[in-house]
């Protein structure tokens, strides 16, 4: 029995979340020995209204009990956001140390890009996200406000042993992957100290991997790379503010943020992993019913094939190709008309074999 931590969250995440389960459970019921439980906590900024916490205390001890975290988003018009991210979230991915954040991105059949002349061929990447420091480390400090010389320090903070451990991760990416090629990107030039240990170690490490091919990128220069050349890109490895930045152009390249899906990895094993579509809670749709769930779906492949459950997670995903290939049922930021529940009810037609 998989037991499955349920976190939706704010705004549009409780909507794809939900959809994600009713799928999940319509996978469970037709695949032989998937057994799933899911527990639904109701963290996040309702939660807050009430206790003044995102979650409680002994949040993050808890979900060490599950093998996995199902998240949808965290984000609220009235809570700001720095409270949600931290409250929640990062709470989630610090305190259990999910130090991989993995972001495939391919355009899916059916999909159209932004780009011109590209097929799923010339999109199909990995980007993998530092998780745990950099900077998103939470060190620095606000002094003297309400005064003029107001002053605000947010640090970045790279080890060598957590700059070590992501870089290596990426190269076991590239590795299983057919292109073998693994571009590291930072911004050495400017950032002189950090970004430089960056260059360093996956210098160092390169010499494990000799069968994976390397280049490297500044940051900047990346993102012309990412529209005029997207062919030449296999696996990426970035800092965790550089990679949240490239993987939105990387999701709009691909068709749309609703797509996109991401996994808050402990390669280490020593706790459950995160999965959530990478979208966030799009206070400007949530309520109307018309969220994008794939990127939610593509999310629970994930968490099935860290699971180990390969063939389910296959399943999944070419149920989720047949849905965008066939364009029946596309929700509107794909430039189709159906609502959730209509996308959901067809995932789950796919699923179970029925015709439409
Ligand atoms: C992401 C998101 C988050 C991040 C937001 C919602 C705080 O943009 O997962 O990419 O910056 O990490
Ligand atoms: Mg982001």
């Amino acid at each position: 029995m998989y037991k499955i931590a349920v976190i939706p969250g704010d705004g549009i995440g409780t909507e794809v979340i939900n959809s994600g389960v009713e799928v999940l459970k319509a996978l469970s019921k037709v695949e032989t020995n998937l057994p799933i439980e899911f527990t639904e906590f109701d963290w996040g900024s309702d939660y807050y209204r009430k206790h003044g916490i995102m979650m409680p205390e002994e949040g993050v001890e808890e979900l060490k009990n599950f093998n996995s975290i199902y998240f949808g988003s965290a984000g609220d018009p009235e809570v700001p956001d720095h409270i949600t991210l931290w409250g929640l979230r990062l709470k989630i991915c610090q305190g259990l140390d999910q130090y991989a954040n993995l972001r495939p991105v391919r355009l899916l059949p059916g999909i159209g890009s932004p780009l011109k002349d590209v097929d799923e061929t010339d999109i199909d990447w990995a980007f993998i996200r530092e998780n745990s420091e950099g900077e998103y480390s939470g060190i620095g400090g606000r002094s003297h406000k309400g005064y003029s010389h107001d002053t605000a320090m947010d640090i970045t903070l790279f080890t060598k042993q957590g700059v070590e451990r992501i870089q290596r991760f990426a190269f076991e990416i590239a590795r299983s992957r057919p292109r073998k090629l693994l571009t590291l990107v930072t911004k050495s030039n400017a950032q002189r100290h950090g970004m430089v240990m960056w260059d360093e170690i996956f210098e160092e490490i390169s010499e494990d991997y000799k069968d994976v091919t390397t280049d490297k990128m500044l940051v900047d220069a990346m993102t012309t790379r990412m529209v005029l050349d997207p062919k030449s890109i296999d696996t990426v490895v970035a800092s965790n503010l550089h990679a949240d930045i490239l993987t939105d152009l990387a999701a709009a390249l691909s068709g749309s943020m609703g797509i996109a899906p991401t996994a808050n990895l402990d390669p280490d094993r020593r706790h459950p992993s995160m999965f959530e579509p990478i979208h966030g809670s799009a206070f400007d749709i949530m309520g109307k019913g018309i969220a994008n769930p794939i990127g939610s779906y593509w999310s629970a492949v994930m968490m099935l094939e860290n699971l180990g459950e390969l063939k389910a997670a296959q399943k999944l995903m070419s149920a989720i190709e047949k849905l965008t290939s066939d364009n029946k049922f596309l929700p509107r930021d794909l430039g189709g008309q159906s609502s959730t529940k209509q996308v959901t009810k067809a995932m789950i037609d796919i699923i179970s074999g029925k015709n439409h």
